[in-house]
């Protein structure tokens, strides 16, 4: 993705070998880059979403599981790897919803066994980090291609019609290494010329909508507007919205979605107005082994101070923390939710799209069956 005339990722391995990220808690009004020096660096990164979205937690906890393995003790294989597995427990105490995480850093855990010196496994775990990441950027740009042949076939009934779009949270290029799940197709649909405009949620209280989603879109070029978290089920009722893509966090194998909390209530509002409601990810996100979403995905709650305050730009250009409820008022603060399979048209992900059933997934992934 292009920022400033310049090619970037969302995370990278710079020339002095160190793991950098772009700062999304400085988005958008500052775009820095920060080395994360450490393991704790990693950690505290992924928890306090310096860097947020399934894709990108993922690929930073392959790469995090590389930063452990390179400052573990070294005197024996065995307590090298004691390290390791200690640090890969609390990679995954990080944040819980999201299965990309999990996934990664068991993938790592695989490869440690690898290689017969220390040198070599921690060789193997950059390589595989750097793997990780390249598979996530690849299968978004799959996304990308064939969530565009949907957005051609909504064009087609009208040629020349903007397409309206509704997204929630950020699950662009910030949210994965690069290109996006949601917005992989928006960015392919505008670069071949097909008219579309996006209504993007705030998505309170972490408003990664407002402030990465529209970031996005803005430097893209794509025409967007922003809107309060409550509004897409009028713009549905009045023929505003042509269809709602969202990621996601989590799918189970019956094709049940976690994604932001407020996917549920759009689902809910796509379904009452019929129009196409549509999940796209790569399958790193699909947790084969969960068959009910509600019952079984566990949901990060993280603190009410999130709902409390709210963060942004004064008028002289200074960026402020203000608390926004009575001092004494106490919030709870529920960061996902589950979208039933019932009320998705379909699932978009790297190898196509299905229906948001056990058999369309198996489908595409046979050897899960
Ligand atoms: O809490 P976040 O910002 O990590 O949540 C991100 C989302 O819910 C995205 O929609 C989701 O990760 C899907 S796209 C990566």
């Amino acid at each position: 993705m292009r920022v400033k005339n310049r090619d970037y990722k969302s995370i990278w391995i710079n020339e002095k070998g160190n793991l950098c990220v772009i700062n999304q808690l400085r988005l958008p009004h500052v775009f820095e880059t920060d080395v994360l020096k450490d393991f704790d660096a990693v950690c505290y990164a992924i928890n306090n979403m310096v860097v947020r979205g399934a894709g990108l937690i993922g690929a930073t906890a392959g790469y995090g599981m590389w930063v452990a393995a390179s400052q573990a003790p070294k005197e024996s294989i065995a307590s090298f790897e004691n390290y390791v597995h200690l640090q890969a427990n609390r990679l995954l105490a990080t944040r819980p919803t999201a299965s990309n995480l999990a996934w990664a850093v068991a993938r790592q855990l695989k490869e440690l066994k690898q290689g017969s010196t220390i040198e070599e496994k921690i060789a193997l775990l950059k390589d595989r980090a750097e793997t990780i990441a390249d598979e996530d950027s690849r299968s978004c740009q799959s996304i990308g291609w064939h969530g565009l042949e949907l957005l051609k076939k909504i064009a087609a009934t009208e040629p020349g019609k903007t397409i309206n779009v509704l997204t929630h949270c950020n699950a662009g290029w910030l949210a994965f290494v690069d290109f996006g799940s949601a917005l992989s197709p928006i960015f392919a649909a505008h670069d071949v010329g097909v008219p579309i405009h996006v209504w993007v949620d705030e998505t309170r209280p972490r408003n990664q909508g407002a402030s990465l989603t529209a970031w996005e879109l803005a430097q893209h070029g794509v025409p967007h507007s922003l809107i309060a978290d409550n509004v897409g089920g009028h713009l549905m009722q009045h023929g505003m919205v042509d269809m709602v893509i969202t990621g996601a966090d989590r799918i189970t194998r019956n094709g049940d979605v976690a994604n932001k909390i407020g996917t549920y209530l759009k689902a809910l509002a796509a379904k009452d107005n019929d129009l196409p409601f549509y999940v796209a990810f790569p399958s790193s996100t699909i947790d084969f082994s969960l068959s009910d979403g509600l019952s079984q995905v566990p949901i990060e709650e993280r603190s009410g101070d999130e709902v409390r305050r709210m963060s942004g730009k004064l008028a002289d250009g200074s960026i402020a923390t203000v608390q926004i409820c009575p001092d004494e008022t106490p919030a709870r603060n529920w960061a996902f939710d589950v979208t039933p399979a019932r009320l998705i048209t379909a699932l978009i992900c790297e190898r196509g799209v299905c229906p948001a059933t056990e058999a369309g997934i198996l489908g595409l992934f046979p050897e899960e069956a």
